[in-house]
């Protein structure tokens, strides 16, 4: 499995996998839950004021990505994909339900660690992919993997700690980030929400990513245009942008099929700065 680093504030020894769970050099010890995941939570993390997505955004998401709506998307970032190599490790953050790491990493299971703190979503990436290695964390109070030891960091649409995923990339690791395009959903939000904001996220995430030491080597985008049914429509707004309020609900119960818009802004970075 993926190699663990105690979340125990302080601690930071290797966890290793014995028999009933793992355990620390400081004994600190963690159960796997019978779903698969490790619960690394530690109780402040609970608190948190961002306590992952909650169930049906994560269904949402779930129903969406099953229809295979990201085919598209996953193969533009193959051509990112690290060269394989046997003891490479990967560490998705706010892995969701876990479609992207067999889809991206499918000879990888044993090097794979995707990150999450909604329950029902580590729930399912679990049941999906149960070689790989999940973990019921907060991915912005402190990566669980030790230092300089991560080949690949991903956050598709999730947490961006950038000062953590610089200290845990290997010094020719890289670091994959999408977020949503600002046309992204455009025709739903403009129906929505009568406005549709676009705003691009791009240049600011390159900064923030800049002052903890990498680097953005390349930068495109996702686009494509779908047919959605009415029955998608409600999941793409759940999925994406949380605070639908009431209002705006009975609004996406009126629209019809439609065409939507999907965008993607991708960059990748590795170390360095200039
Ligand atoms: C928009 S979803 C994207 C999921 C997945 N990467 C995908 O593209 O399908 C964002 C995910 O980040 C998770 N998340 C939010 N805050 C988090 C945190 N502090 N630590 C770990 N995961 C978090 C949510 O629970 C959710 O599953
Ligand atoms: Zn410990």
């Amino acid at each position: 499995m993926f190699e663990l680093r105690c979340t125990v504030r302080k601690c930071a020894h290797t966890l290793v996998q014995s028999e009933n769970g793992l355990t620390c050099a400081a004994g600190h010890h963690f159960d796997q839950a019978k779903e698969g995941y490790w619960n690394i939570t530690q109780p402040q993390d609970k608190k948190s004021l961002n306590p992952g997505d909650n169930p049906n955004a994560v269904l949402a998401r779930h129903r969406w990505l099953e229809r295979g709506h990201a085919a598209g998307l996953i193969e533009s970032l193959q051509p990112w994909i690290p060269g394989a190599h046997p003891q490479m490790r990967i560490l998705d953050l706010g892995c969701g339900d876990g479609t992207f790491g067999p889809s991206l990493f499918p000879h990888h299971p044993t090097g794979f660690c995707g990150i999450d703190l909604s329950r029902p979503a580590i729930k399912l990436a679990a049941r999906r992919w149960p070689e790989a290695t999940w973990v019921l964390a907060n991915a912005d109070r402190g990566l669980p993997a030790m230092d300089a030891s991560v080949d690949c960091v991903m956050s598709l649409f999730g947490r961006r700690p950038a000062a953590e995923i610089s200290r845990v990339l290997s010094p020719s690791g890289c670091c994959v980030v999408a977020v949503p395009g600002e046309d992204d959903l455009i025709e739903l939000r403009e129906q929505v929400q009568k406005e549709g904001k676009r705003r691009s996220r791009v240049e600011a995430i390159i900064e923030q990513m800049k002052d903890n030491g990498l680097k953005c080597i390349e930068q495109k985008q996702w686009r494509t245009e779908i047919e959605v049914a009415p029955e998608e429509i409600a999941d793409a707004l759940a999925m994406t942008y949380r605070a639908v309020r009431r209002s705006e609900q009975s609004r996406i119960a009126s629209i019809d099929a439609t065409k939507v818009t999907l965008a993607a802004d991708l960059m990748q970075f590795r170390k360095g700065s200039d």
